[in-house]
Protein backbone atom coordinates (compact mmCIF):
# COMPACT_ATOMS: atom_id res chain seq x y z
CA UNK A 1 0.00 0.00 0.00
CA UNK A 2 1.24 3.57 -0.16
CA UNK A 3 1.43 5.73 3.20
CA UNK A 4 3.27 8.45 4.39
CA UNK A 5 7.09 7.72 5.90
CA UNK A 6 8.96 9.44 7.81
CA UNK A 7 12.19 9.44 6.62
CA UNK A 8 14.01 12.34 8.79
CA UNK A 9 13.77 15.79 9.99
CA UNK A 10 11.52 17.88 7.40
CA UNK A 11 11.80 14.79 4.95
CA UNK A 12 8.68 12.51 4.62
CA UNK A 13 7.63 10.93 1.89
CA UNK A 14 4.69 8.38 0.03
CA UNK A 15 6.35 5.19 -0.32
CA UNK A 16 5.28 1.68 -1.30
CA UNK A 17 4.57 -0.21 2.74
CA UNK A 18 3.75 -3.58 3.54
CA UNK A 19 -0.02 -4.02 3.63
CA UNK A 20 -1.76 -4.44 7.80
CA UNK A 21 -3.01 -7.63 8.40
CA UNK A 22 -5.17 -9.06 10.86
CA UNK A 23 -2.70 -10.18 13.61
CA UNK A 24 -5.11 -10.72 16.78
CA UNK A 25 -8.10 -12.09 16.55
CA UNK A 26 -9.42 -9.01 18.11
CA UNK A 27 -7.91 -6.66 14.98
CA UNK A 28 -10.18 -5.08 12.65
CA UNK A 29 -8.54 -3.81 8.93
CA UNK A 30 -9.70 0.15 8.02
CA UNK A 31 -9.46 1.10 4.36
CA UNK A 32 -8.77 4.72 5.48
CA UNK A 33 -11.03 7.39 3.38
CA UNK A 34 -10.01 10.50 5.27
CA UNK A 35 -6.74 11.02 7.53
CA UNK A 36 -5.82 14.54 8.69
CA UNK A 37 -3.06 16.01 9.81
CA UNK A 38 -2.66 16.92 13.00
CA UNK A 39 -0.23 20.04 14.97
CA UNK A 40 1.21 16.79 16.93
CA UNK A 41 2.38 15.19 13.39
CA UNK A 42 4.33 18.30 13.23
CA UNK A 43 6.57 17.97 16.14
CA UNK A 44 8.01 14.91 15.04
CA UNK A 45 8.40 16.32 11.09
CA UNK A 46 10.09 19.30 12.84
CA UNK A 47 12.75 16.14 14.30
CA UNK A 48 11.88 17.23 17.83
CA UNK A 49 11.30 13.82 18.64
CA UNK A 50 12.73 10.98 18.96
CA UNK A 51 10.41 8.89 16.16
CA UNK A 52 12.28 6.51 13.91
CA UNK A 53 12.81 6.72 10.32
CA UNK A 54 10.86 4.29 8.69
CA UNK A 55 7.61 5.17 10.35
CA UNK A 56 3.92 5.95 9.32
CA UNK A 57 2.26 8.77 10.55
CA UNK A 58 -0.88 9.82 10.86
CA UNK A 59 -3.54 9.19 14.27
CA UNK A 60 -6.57 10.53 13.16
CA UNK A 61 -8.15 8.31 10.93
CA UNK A 62 -11.10 7.35 9.60
CA UNK A 63 -12.57 4.60 7.21
CA UNK A 64 -14.16 1.70 5.73
CA UNK A 65 -14.07 -1.92 7.48
CA UNK A 66 -12.79 -4.01 5.20
CA UNK A 67 -11.62 -6.55 7.57
CA UNK A 68 -12.30 -8.01 10.96
CA UNK A 69 -10.39 -10.81 13.43
CA UNK A 70 -12.47 -13.25 14.56
CA UNK A 71 -13.39 -12.03 18.14
CA UNK A 72 -14.55 -8.87 16.86
CA UNK A 73 -18.24 -8.75 17.84
CA UNK A 74 -19.85 -5.59 16.98
CA UNK A 75 -17.52 -4.11 14.28
CA UNK A 76 -18.76 -5.32 10.50
CA UNK A 77 -17.07 -5.37 7.24
CA UNK A 78 -18.32 -1.98 5.02
CA UNK A 79 -19.30 -0.03 8.64
CA UNK A 80 -17.15 3.79 8.44
CA UNK A 81 -15.38 4.23 11.65
CA UNK A 82 -13.31 6.90 13.19
CA UNK A 83 -10.85 6.01 15.58
CA UNK A 84 -9.56 7.99 18.33
CA UNK A 85 -6.12 8.72 17.84
CA UNK A 86 -5.67 6.79 21.40
CA UNK A 87 -5.40 3.15 21.36
CA UNK A 88 -6.88 1.60 24.51
CA UNK A 89 -7.08 -2.15 25.56
CA UNK A 90 -10.59 -1.56 27.35
CA UNK A 91 -9.28 -3.75 30.50
CA UNK A 92 -7.01 -2.05 32.25
CA UNK A 93 -7.77 0.40 35.31
CA UNK A 94 -7.88 3.58 33.48
CA UNK A 95 -9.53 2.34 30.43
CA UNK A 96 -12.50 1.18 32.48
CA UNK A 97 -12.76 4.27 34.17
CA UNK A 98 -12.90 6.04 30.50
CA UNK A 99 -9.06 7.56 30.57
CA UNK A 100 -8.48 5.92 27.08
CA UNK A 101 -5.36 8.32 26.85
CA UNK A 102 -3.66 6.39 29.39
CA UNK A 103 -4.32 3.05 28.86
CA UNK A 104 -1.80 0.55 30.82
CA UNK A 105 -1.54 -2.31 28.72
CA UNK A 106 -1.16 -1.29 24.87
CA UNK A 107 2.24 0.63 25.24
CA UNK A 108 3.76 -1.41 28.12
CA UNK A 109 6.23 0.56 30.54
CA UNK A 110 4.25 3.88 29.52
CA UNK A 111 0.27 5.10 30.07
CA UNK A 112 -0.50 5.52 26.87
CA UNK A 113 -0.47 4.43 23.09
CA UNK A 114 -1.50 5.82 19.76
CA UNK A 115 -1.35 5.35 16.14
CA UNK A 116 2.08 6.87 14.00
CA UNK A 117 3.48 8.22 17.11
CA UNK A 118 6.44 9.09 19.28
CA UNK A 119 7.20 7.53 22.45
CA UNK A 120 3.29 6.43 22.05
CA UNK A 121 4.10 2.18 21.00
CA UNK A 122 4.81 0.58 17.94
CA UNK A 123 1.43 0.77 16.11
CA UNK A 124 1.71 2.02 12.51
CA UNK A 125 -0.19 5.20 11.39
CA UNK A 126 -3.01 5.52 9.00
CA UNK A 127 -1.83 8.15 6.81
CA UNK A 128 -1.84 5.56 4.13
CA UNK A 129 -4.47 3.62 2.51
CA UNK A 130 -5.12 1.05 5.13
CA UNK A 131 -5.03 0.40 9.39
CA UNK A 132 -4.75 -1.92 11.68
CA UNK A 133 -6.58 -1.20 14.84
CA UNK A 134 -5.95 -3.05 17.45
CA UNK A 135 -9.38 -3.95 19.96
CA UNK A 136 -11.48 -2.86 16.93
CA UNK A 137 -14.85 -3.54 18.89
CA UNK A 138 -13.19 -0.89 21.47
CA UNK A 139 -11.26 1.57 19.63
CA UNK A 140 -13.51 2.47 16.42
CA UNK A 141 -16.52 4.26 16.76
CA UNK A 142 -19.39 3.50 14.38
CA UNK A 143 -20.49 6.23 12.27
CA UNK A 144 -24.32 6.86 10.86
CA UNK A 145 -25.82 6.82 7.83
CA UNK A 146 -24.80 10.19 6.76
CA UNK A 147 -21.28 9.63 7.18
CA UNK A 148 -20.16 9.72 3.59
CA UNK A 149 -21.81 12.68 3.09
CA UNK A 150 -20.46 14.39 6.30
CA UNK A 151 -17.06 12.83 6.37
CA UNK A 152 -14.79 15.83 7.12
CA UNK A 153 -16.58 16.39 10.51
CA UNK A 154 -16.60 13.21 11.13
CA UNK A 155 -13.16 12.40 10.81
CA UNK A 156 -12.49 15.64 13.44
CA UNK A 157 -13.54 13.07 16.17
CA UNK A 158 -10.25 11.01 15.68
CA UNK A 159 -8.87 14.26 17.68
CA UNK A 160 -8.90 17.67 17.73
CA UNK A 161 -13.11 18.22 18.01
CA UNK A 162 -12.71 15.66 21.36
CA UNK A 163 -9.26 17.34 21.98
CA UNK A 164 -10.87 20.76 21.81
CA UNK A 165 -13.57 19.76 24.17
CA UNK A 166 -11.23 18.20 26.96
CA UNK A 167 -9.59 21.47 26.97
CA UNK A 168 -12.47 23.07 28.26
CA UNK A 169 -13.60 19.94 29.68
CA UNK A 170 -10.13 20.11 31.71
CA UNK A 171 -10.35 24.54 32.67
CA UNK A 172 -14.51 23.34 33.89
CA UNK A 173 -15.73 26.01 31.49
CA UNK A 174 -19.34 26.35 32.68
CA UNK A 175 -22.24 28.28 30.99
CA UNK A 176 -22.62 32.11 30.98
CA UNK A 177 -18.74 32.11 32.05
CA UNK A 178 -15.63 33.47 30.70
CA UNK A 179 -12.72 31.76 29.00
CA UNK A 180 -9.61 32.64 27.33
CA UNK A 181 -7.92 29.95 25.09
CA UNK A 182 -4.67 30.07 23.63
CA UNK A 183 -3.64 29.47 19.98
CA UNK A 184 -5.94 29.26 17.31
CA UNK A 185 -4.90 26.30 15.49
CA UNK A 186 -6.95 23.55 15.02
CA UNK A 187 -7.21 22.26 18.68
CA UNK A 188 -7.66 26.19 19.80
CA UNK A 189 -10.19 26.57 17.26
CA UNK A 190 -12.62 23.30 18.46
CA UNK A 191 -12.06 24.44 21.95
CA UNK A 192 -13.46 27.54 20.51
CA UNK A 193 -16.44 25.69 19.22
CA UNK A 194 -16.67 23.27 22.36
CA UNK A 195 -16.63 26.52 24.86
CA UNK A 196 -19.99 27.59 22.62
CA UNK A 197 -21.57 24.58 22.86
CA UNK A 198 -21.11 24.24 26.81
CA UNK A 199 -22.54 27.75 26.95
CA UNK A 200 -19.52 30.01 27.76
CA UNK A 201 -20.36 33.70 27.30
CA UNK A 202 -17.28 35.35 26.50
CA UNK A 203 -14.89 32.92 24.30
CA UNK A 204 -11.58 35.22 23.82
CA UNK A 205 -8.88 33.57 21.76
CA UNK A 206 -5.18 34.56 21.60
CA UNK A 207 -2.67 33.91 18.17
CA UNK A 208 -0.90 35.96 15.82
CA UNK A 209 -1.99 34.67 12.49
CA UNK A 210 -5.65 36.74 11.17
CA UNK A 211 -6.68 34.14 9.18
CA UNK A 212 -7.10 31.68 12.23
CA UNK A 213 -8.17 34.81 14.27
CA UNK A 214 -11.26 35.25 12.15
CA UNK A 215 -11.98 30.96 11.61
CA UNK A 216 -12.43 31.93 15.83
CA UNK A 217 -14.49 34.46 15.11
CA UNK A 218 -16.55 32.62 13.04
CA UNK A 219 -16.52 29.89 15.61
CA UNK A 220 -17.81 32.49 18.47
CA UNK A 221 -14.82 33.68 19.53
CA UNK A 222 -13.51 37.40 19.94
CA UNK A 223 -10.12 37.81 18.94
CA UNK A 224 -7.17 38.43 20.53
CA UNK A 225 -4.48 39.73 18.28
CA UNK A 226 -0.96 39.10 20.35
CA UNK A 227 0.70 41.00 17.64
CA UNK A 228 -1.16 44.15 18.51
CA UNK A 229 -0.07 44.52 22.12
CA UNK A 230 -0.03 42.19 25.35
CA UNK A 231 -2.59 39.87 25.15
CA UNK A 232 -2.84 39.74 28.76
CA UNK A 233 -3.89 42.89 29.06
CA UNK A 234 -6.56 42.59 26.00
CA UNK A 235 -7.86 40.08 27.78
CA UNK A 236 -8.09 41.78 30.94
CA UNK A 237 -9.63 45.03 29.70
CA UNK A 238 -12.91 42.63 28.43
CA UNK A 239 -13.34 41.01 31.89
CA UNK A 240 -13.16 44.31 33.79
CA UNK A 241 -9.81 43.68 35.09
CA UNK A 242 -10.39 40.59 36.78
CA UNK A 243 -9.38 38.03 33.79
CA UNK A 244 -10.99 35.38 32.77
CA UNK A 245 -13.13 32.77 34.43
CA UNK A 246 -11.18 29.61 32.50
CA UNK A 247 -8.36 29.36 30.13
CA UNK A 248 -7.50 27.11 27.98
CA UNK A 249 -3.80 26.36 26.60
CA UNK A 250 -3.72 24.53 23.04
CA UNK A 251 -0.65 25.58 21.38
CA UNK A 252 2.08 23.54 23.55
CA UNK A 253 6.22 23.93 23.70
CA UNK A 254 6.66 25.09 20.85
CA UNK A 255 4.66 28.38 21.74
CA UNK A 256 6.15 31.72 20.71
CA UNK A 257 6.94 35.16 22.12
CA UNK A 258 5.83 38.29 20.91
CA UNK A 259 9.26 38.20 18.09
CA UNK A 260 8.15 34.83 17.25
CA UNK A 261 10.76 33.02 18.85
CA UNK A 262 10.08 29.86 21.11
CA UNK A 263 9.62 30.15 24.43
CA UNK A 264 8.14 27.33 26.21
CA UNK A 265 6.87 29.34 29.41
CA UNK A 266 4.84 32.27 27.44
CA UNK A 267 1.36 30.29 27.34
CA UNK A 268 1.84 29.31 30.92
CA UNK A 269 2.65 32.02 32.83
CA UNK A 270 0.14 34.58 30.35
CA UNK A 271 -2.37 32.19 31.47
CA UNK A 272 -2.13 32.52 34.90
CA UNK A 273 -2.31 36.53 34.29
CA UNK A 274 -4.71 36.23 31.75
CA UNK A 275 -6.96 34.04 33.99
CA UNK A 276 -8.99 35.32 37.43
CA UNK A 277 -7.95 34.14 41.29
CA UNK A 278 -9.80 31.06 41.73
CA UNK A 279 -9.74 30.46 37.84
CA UNK A 280 -8.94 27.20 36.27
CA UNK A 281 -6.42 26.64 33.29
CA UNK A 282 -6.81 23.25 31.40
CA UNK A 283 -3.68 22.29 28.97
CA UNK A 284 -3.98 20.32 26.21
CA UNK A 285 -1.48 21.83 24.26
CA UNK A 286 1.80 19.13 24.21
CA UNK A 287 4.38 19.59 26.78
CA UNK A 288 7.65 16.62 26.89
CA UNK A 289 9.61 15.29 28.84
CA UNK A 290 12.63 15.86 26.92
CA UNK A 291 13.45 18.36 24.59
CA UNK A 292 17.33 18.11 23.65
CA UNK A 293 17.15 20.35 20.16
CA UNK A 294 15.92 22.98 22.53
CA UNK A 295 17.74 26.81 22.51
CA UNK A 296 16.31 26.87 26.09
CA UNK A 297 18.39 25.28 29.06
CA UNK A 298 15.36 24.22 30.77
CA UNK A 299 13.31 23.56 28.26
CA UNK A 300 15.94 20.72 27.08
CA UNK A 301 15.01 18.20 30.37
CA UNK A 302 11.25 19.52 29.89
CA UNK A 303 11.19 21.83 32.93
CA UNK A 304 10.18 26.08 32.53
CA UNK A 305 10.79 28.95 34.67
CA UNK A 306 6.46 28.93 35.46
CA UNK A 307 5.76 31.57 37.74
CA UNK A 308 4.43 29.33 40.42
CA UNK A 309 3.89 32.20 43.68
CA UNK A 310 1.50 34.16 41.46
CA UNK A 311 -0.30 31.28 40.40
CA UNK A 312 -0.57 29.89 44.23
CA UNK A 313 -1.49 33.26 45.49
CA UNK A 314 -4.42 33.62 42.66
CA UNK A 315 -5.50 30.14 44.28
CA UNK A 316 -5.68 28.44 40.36
CA UNK A 317 -5.87 25.09 39.20
CA UNK A 318 -4.29 23.54 36.52
CA UNK A 319 -5.17 20.45 34.75
CA UNK A 320 -2.95 18.55 32.27
CA UNK A 321 -2.89 15.99 29.37
CA UNK A 322 -3.93 13.39 26.03
CA UNK A 323 -7.42 14.01 25.47
CA UNK A 324 -9.30 10.67 26.46
CA UNK A 325 -10.90 11.05 22.88
CA UNK A 326 -13.54 7.83 23.84
CA UNK A 327 -15.29 9.86 26.95
CA UNK A 328 -16.84 12.31 24.33
CA UNK A 329 -16.64 11.19 20.55
CA UNK A 330 -19.91 9.54 20.75
CA UNK A 331 -21.90 12.61 22.42
CA UNK A 332 -20.04 14.41 20.00
CA UNK A 333 -20.84 12.33 16.68
CA UNK A 334 -24.31 13.07 17.68
CA UNK A 335 -23.84 17.06 17.48
CA UNK A 336 -22.55 16.51 13.96
CA UNK A 337 -25.28 14.08 12.64
CA UNK A 338 -28.15 16.29 13.84
CA UNK A 339 -26.49 19.49 12.50
CA UNK A 340 -25.42 21.34 15.73
CA UNK A 341 -22.03 21.25 15.36
CA UNK A 342 -19.66 21.66 12.56
CA UNK A 343 -15.88 21.36 13.07
CA UNK A 344 -15.30 20.86 9.13
CA UNK A 345 -15.50 24.21 9.24
CA UNK A 346 -11.52 24.97 9.96
CA UNK A 347 -10.75 22.49 6.92
CA UNK A 348 -8.61 24.50 4.29
CA UNK A 349 -7.62 21.61 2.37
CA UNK A 350 -8.44 18.57 0.91
CA UNK A 351 -5.95 16.67 -0.38
CA UNK A 352 -4.74 13.20 -2.06
CA UNK A 353 -2.11 11.20 -0.27
CA UNK A 354 0.31 11.88 -3.34
CA UNK A 355 0.08 15.80 -1.84
CA UNK A 356 1.02 15.07 1.88
CA UNK A 357 4.84 15.86 1.48
CA UNK A 358 3.69 19.17 -0.07
CA UNK A 359 1.26 20.06 2.69
CA UNK A 360 3.68 18.76 5.83
CA UNK A 361 5.89 21.71 4.28
CA UNK A 362 2.76 24.23 4.06
CA UNK A 363 1.42 23.46 7.37
CA UNK A 364 4.73 23.48 9.02
CA UNK A 365 5.43 26.88 8.14
CA UNK A 366 1.95 28.10 8.91
CA UNK A 367 1.45 29.56 5.80
CA UNK A 368 -1.68 31.77 5.41
CA UNK A 369 -4.94 29.64 4.76
CA UNK A 370 -3.78 26.11 5.89
CA UNK A 371 -5.97 25.69 8.47
CA UNK A 372 -6.58 22.11 9.03
CA UNK A 373 -5.64 19.29 5.83
CA UNK A 374 -7.54 16.08 5.50
CA UNK A 375 -6.09 13.57 3.17
CA UNK A 376 -7.83 11.41 1.07
CA UNK A 377 -5.98 8.08 0.18
CA UNK A 378 -8.34 7.17 -2.35
CA UNK A 379 -8.50 10.38 -4.37
CA UNK A 380 -5.73 10.98 -6.73
CA UNK A 381 -6.35 14.72 -7.82
CA UNK A 382 -6.64 17.53 -5.33
CA UNK A 383 -9.39 20.00 -4.43
CA UNK A 384 -8.62 22.89 -2.82
CA UNK A 385 -11.20 24.33 -0.65
N1 LIG B 1 -3.70 16.85 24.44
C1 LIG B 1 -4.02 16.24 23.32
O1 LIG B 1 -4.64 15.19 23.35
C2 LIG B 1 -3.65 16.85 22.00
C3 LIG B 1 -4.25 16.40 20.81
C4 LIG B 1 -3.96 17.06 19.62
C5 LIG B 1 -3.06 18.10 19.61
N2 LIG B 1 -2.45 18.48 20.77
C6 LIG B 1 -1.50 19.59 20.83
O2 LIG B 1 -2.21 20.81 20.83
C7 LIG B 1 -1.34 21.84 20.37
C8 LIG B 1 -2.04 22.63 19.28
O3 LIG B 1 -2.31 21.82 18.16
P1 LIG B 1 -2.71 22.48 16.77
O4 LIG B 1 -2.95 21.37 15.82
O5 LIG B 1 -3.79 23.47 16.98
O6 LIG B 1 -1.31 23.19 16.44
P2 LIG B 1 -0.85 24.43 15.57
O7 LIG B 1 0.62 24.45 15.71
O8 LIG B 1 -1.48 24.40 14.23
O9 LIG B 1 -1.47 25.71 16.32
C9 LIG B 1 -0.85 26.37 17.37
C10 LIG B 1 -1.22 27.86 17.30
O10 LIG B 1 -0.68 28.52 18.44
C11 LIG B 1 -0.25 29.80 18.05
N3 LIG B 1 0.70 30.33 19.03
C12 LIG B 1 2.05 30.21 19.09
N4 LIG B 1 2.53 30.88 20.15
C13 LIG B 1 1.46 31.42 20.78
C14 LIG B 1 1.32 32.23 21.94
N5 LIG B 1 2.36 32.61 22.69
N6 LIG B 1 0.06 32.64 22.29
C15 LIG B 1 -1.02 32.28 21.55
N7 LIG B 1 -0.95 31.51 20.45
C16 LIG B 1 0.28 31.09 20.07
C17 LIG B 1 0.33 29.58 16.65
O11 LIG B 1 0.35 30.81 15.93
C18 LIG B 1 -0.64 28.56 16.06
O12 LIG B 1 -1.68 29.17 15.32
C19 LIG B 1 -0.07 21.13 19.90
O13 LIG B 1 0.88 21.14 20.96
C20 LIG B 1 -0.55 19.71 19.67
O14 LIG B 1 0.49 18.78 19.77
C21 LIG B 1 -2.75 17.88 21.95
ZN1 LIG C 1 -3.93 15.03 16.15
ZN1 LIG D 1 -6.30 0.03 28.72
Amino acid sequence: MKALVYYGPLDVRVSEMPDPEIEQPTDVLVQITTTNICGSDLHMYDGRTNIEAGRIFGHENMGRVVEVGKAVMKVKVGDMVCMPFNIGCGHCKNCERKLTAFCLTMNPGFAGAAYGFAGMGPYEGGQAEYLRVPYGDFNCLILPEDASEKENDYAMLSDIFPTGYHATELAGVKPGESVVIYGAGPVGLMATLSARIRGADKIMVVDSHPDRLRLAEELGGIPIDMSKGSAVDQVLDLTDGQGADRGCECVGYQCCNKHGQEQSNVTMNELVQAVKATGSIGVVGVFVQEDPKSKEELQKKGHMDFDFGSFWMKGQSIATGQANVKSYNRELCALISSGKAKPSAIVSHELSLDEAPDAYKHFNARDKGWTKVVLKPGKTSSNKK
